[in-house]
């Protein structure tokens, strides 16, 4: 694990044997989702972005697991808008509970906390950067739907540039040789560090600028992704991209019979409702794998495993 103790900050720091393990540990959530392993134990969410799933499951994870959770959603009822600078809240926070969950707007604000904090860190996602623990969910749902990780073609859509979902992906699933579809329009690229990254490391991909049916038809997960407003400084340039691919019910026909929609959610234009009551829509189900697989990594920080 990299940084701290047992924090999880990106996944480049976890090996293919770590990844499987862990994998394998959230399967034994799901099978049972309260043993009350975390008895005793005190954690912190640090929300200092807005969240719904992320928050909530690892929230759900420590009360199903018997622990308990103290933190705030809204960061504007915190000390930080009296100037309290971050480091000081993670010493403080980390005088009351055992483990830290933050999300933060700055890349590499989970790493820098990592480094200050006497208790470990999981980085619930820290702007444009890194999101492990959906990438994990991620890896749990396509693993659950395709028996397998290995040889997968994969599309992502969407904001590729912003998206930290798509981006720690990259990272994760260096280990099982992936071809990787990019589909996103030209403002909205995977960034070069990343594609470079992709190169050193073997990883196959090919860019798209048009979502169609070619591609989709050799898909075994389509990844959709959310135009992120709350990234872009010109809104005029939001408005331009914001609805540069739907995917609509119509454009699965044809497709492989394993093909499944991810989203790490929320979606707001991307996937069109009529997709929901496809059986190829996985969506809804790939959050709720978020709670076993958030289960096994706070138990994993705290070295409960
Ligand atoms: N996928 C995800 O991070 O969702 P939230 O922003 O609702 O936590």
């Amino acid at each position: 694990m990299d940084n701290t103790g047992r924090s999880l900050i990106s996944l480049e720091g976890l090996d293919k044997k770590d990844i499987l393990w862990l994998l394998d540990q959230a399967a034994l959530f799901e099978a049972q989702p309260n043993r009350k392993i975390l008895d005793g134990k005190i954690v912190a969410t640090l929300f200092f972005e807005p969240s719904t799933r992320t928050r909530l499951s690892f929230e759900t994870a420590v009360n199903r697991l018997g622990g308990r959770v103290i933190g705030f959603s809204d960061a504007a009822t915190t000390s930080s808008t009296k100037g309290e600078t971050l480091k000081d809240t993670i010493m403080m926070v980390s005088n009351y509970a055992d483990l830290i969950i933050m999300r933060h707007y700055l890349e590499g604000a989970a790493k820098y906390a990592s480094e200050v904090s006497p208790v470990p860190i999981i980085n619930a996602g820290d702007g444009a950067n890194q999101h492990p623990s959906q990438t994990m969910l991620d890896l749990y749902s396509m693993r659950k739907t395709q028996g397998r990780l290995d040889n997968l073609n994969i599309c992502l859509v969407g904001d590729l540039k912003y998206g930290r979902t798509v981006h720690s992906m990259l990272t994760a699933m260096r280990f099982f040789n992936p071809t990787f579809h990019f589909i996103s329009p030209d403002e909205l690229k995977m960034p070069e560090e990343y594609k470079e990254y992709c190169c050193i490391n073997g990883i196959k991909f090919e860019e798209h600028s048009i979502l169609d049916h070619e591609t989709i038809a050799q898909a075994d997960i389509l990844y959709m992704t959310r135009v992120q407003k709350e990234r872009f400084t010109d809104l005029m340039e939001y408005e331009r991209v914001k609805d540069s691919f739907i995917l609509k019910n119509s454009m699965l026909e044809g497709t492989k019979d394993n093909l499944r929609i991810m989203h790490p959610l929320p979606r707001v234009n991307e996937i069109s409702q009529d997709v929901d009551s496809n059986p190829k829509a996985y969506f809804f189900q790939q959050a709720k794998n978020g709670l076993f697989v958030r289960e096994a990594l706070i138990c994993n920080a705290l070295n409960l495993l």
